[in-house]
């Protein structure tokens, strides 16, 4: 699978790049500084350059598959989540369609279900997660929707707790485990059309996701 990642300088999509490499995937990074290029090529990516608020059709060329995970930041106002995270996330849904990529497994978050679950400081965040994990199943894509808990830098422990689509609960979930959620999902075309929450739990993640 040529797998391209959104996303994938640092945090999730980082640790996605060198998994999927490690599972034998072709992986295509794409990145905003061509700096970043040297790492991810080390760990066996090839790197594109492209922007979620600029130039980023050509990435998508000869590709099976999408994965979702850039983010404005939290130290970014409203205004940058609306263009990061809804519509550059908008734009790559109309990008597969362009270049007849169907697989797309977003990078969403917990309550963005109803972002009024959310404290009031980043509800504004949760409803442009909302409304784009909402466009993205409406798109026709064979699309994920994976809603962690709060991210952490922990090692991964492999297991995890699903809710679908809610868990009803709130927790954290190292990065490491939620990319490879993202992979499993990826590996198995069962979970098209799923949208779940995650967080840390004690369900091996090839049995949380093989139950979906
Ligand atoms: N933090 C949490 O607790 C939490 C909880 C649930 C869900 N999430 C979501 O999980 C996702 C990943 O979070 P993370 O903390 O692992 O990642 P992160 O460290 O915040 O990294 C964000 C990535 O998005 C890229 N990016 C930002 N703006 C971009 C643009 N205009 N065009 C292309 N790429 C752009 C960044 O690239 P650069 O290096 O170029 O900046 C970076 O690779 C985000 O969508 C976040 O909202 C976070």
């Amino acid at each position: 699978m040529e797998l391209l990642v959104i996303g994938a300088s640092r945090g999730t999509g980082r640790r996605l790049v060198e998994q999927a490499v490690r599972q034998g995937h072709e992986v295509r990074a794409m990145i905003r500084d061509p700096q970043q290029a040297a790492g991810l090529e080390g760990v066996g990516a090839t790197t594109v350059v492209g922007d979620l608020e600029g130039e980023l059709d050509h990435a998508f060329e000869h590709v099976d598959a999408v994965a979702f995970c850039a983010g404005s930041g939290s130290k970014t106002g409203p205004d940058a989540t609306l263009r990061v995270d809804l519509h550059g996330a908008v734009r790559t849904f109309d990008a597969c369609a362009a270049h007849g990529v169907q697989r797309y497994v977003m990078l969403s978050s917990i309550a963005a279900g109803d972002p009024l679950r959310g404290r009031e400081s980043i509800r504004h965040y949760l409803a442009a997660k909302h409304a784009a994990d909402r466009i993205l199943l409406a798109s026709g894509l064979e699309a994920t929707v994976v809603r962690p808990g709060g991210l952490t830098d922990d090692p991964g422990t492999g297991r995890v707790r699903l809710g679908t689509p809610d868990l009803g609960e709130r927790g954290t979930i190292p990065r490491e485990d939620v990319a490879a959620v993202m992979l499993a999902c990826l590996e198995r075309p069962t979970t098209v059309g799923a949208v779940f929450e995650v967080i840390s739990g004690g369900t091996p993640i090839p049995e949380a996701i093989g139950a979906l």
